[in-house]
């Protein structure tokens, strides 16, 4: 009896939102894969997938990975860690059963895999198991400058990533010591992280957009928003370059 060839892992970046920022790796990726995964709210069919609408074989088999909870447990909180956790194991255990039926397995991941993705859970508990593929994509921090017009490193600037999860406190002390900054995750943290950039004198730079090259985005210098309204696909970009060389 010949051992089953193992299936292959493809993590796929679907880039920022535009479909056409999907890259040609991505798209054949997608279209010769025998599985489609993608994470979604439950019910939802996801940012990811919505994406790469138009290039979806109708004979794939897809494979929908339901988030237990997103925001409405405390990232901190032992509950939370614990369903998540349990969530990724289950994920990694359906599909590692189609990847030791040899199937290929292309695993959807908004902007890059392996930037801030929640395909990154899956890829460390299967890389050391299945042959496993990373197709980077356009990021979406990248989309968004890009859409805005917006330089935003020049030289020898520093730029610093920055989720607006972290503590008000922390989010000064990065934003007083860095040319550049990019914070991701703004939703319902754009009144601390608008705090924190008058706090650390950079309120007058700071650029927001949300759903960067989406159908429905929006963009406006932040000190101009007049609410502290932002969809959790949002984000606040602070160039280091200002002057023109
Ligand atoms: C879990 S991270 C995923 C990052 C993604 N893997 C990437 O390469 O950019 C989600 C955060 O990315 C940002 N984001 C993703 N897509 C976006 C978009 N189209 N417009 C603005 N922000 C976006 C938001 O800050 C969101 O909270």
């Amino acid at each position: 009896m010949s051992a089953m060839t193992l299936g292959k892992l493809i993590g796929v970046g679907t880039g920022p939102g535009d479909p056409d920022l999907l890259t040609v790796k991505a798209v054949k990726a997608i279209q010769n894969a025998d599985v489609l995964a993608w994470f979604a709210k439950e019910g939802r069919r996801g940012n990811g997938r919505g994406i790469v609408d138009g290039v979806v074989p109708a004979e794939i088999i897809e494979v929908p990975l339901y988030y237990p909870v997103t925001t409405e447990i405390h990232r901190a909180k032992p509950e939370y860690v614990d369903q998540v956790t349990r969530f990724y194991e289950e994920s990694t255990a359906t599909l590692a059963k189609h990847l030791e039926a040899g199937r290929t397995v292309a695993v959807l991941s908004e902007g890059d895999p392996l930037f801030y993705g929640s395909y990154m859970h899956l890829h460390v508990r299967l890389a050391d198991r299945f042959p496993t593929e990373v197709i980077p994509g356009v990021t979406a921090m990248s989309g968004c400058w890009s859409q805005a017009n917006l330089p935003i490193v020049q030289g020898d600037d520093v730029l610093s990533v920055l989720p607006g999860t972290m503590d008000e406190d922390q989010l000064v002390r990065r934003l007083s010591d860095t040319e550049a900054a990019v914070i991701m995750k703004v939703g319902r943290n754009l009144p601390k992280i608008r705090r924190a950039l008058i706090e650390a004198g950079r309120i007058d730079q700071a650029f927001y957009v949300e759903r960067g090259t989406m159908a429905n985005t929006a963009m406006t210098p932040l000190a101009e928003k007049s609410d502290d309204e932002a969809p959790y696909f949002s984000i606040v970009l602070v160039p280091g370059w200002k002057t023109k060389p």
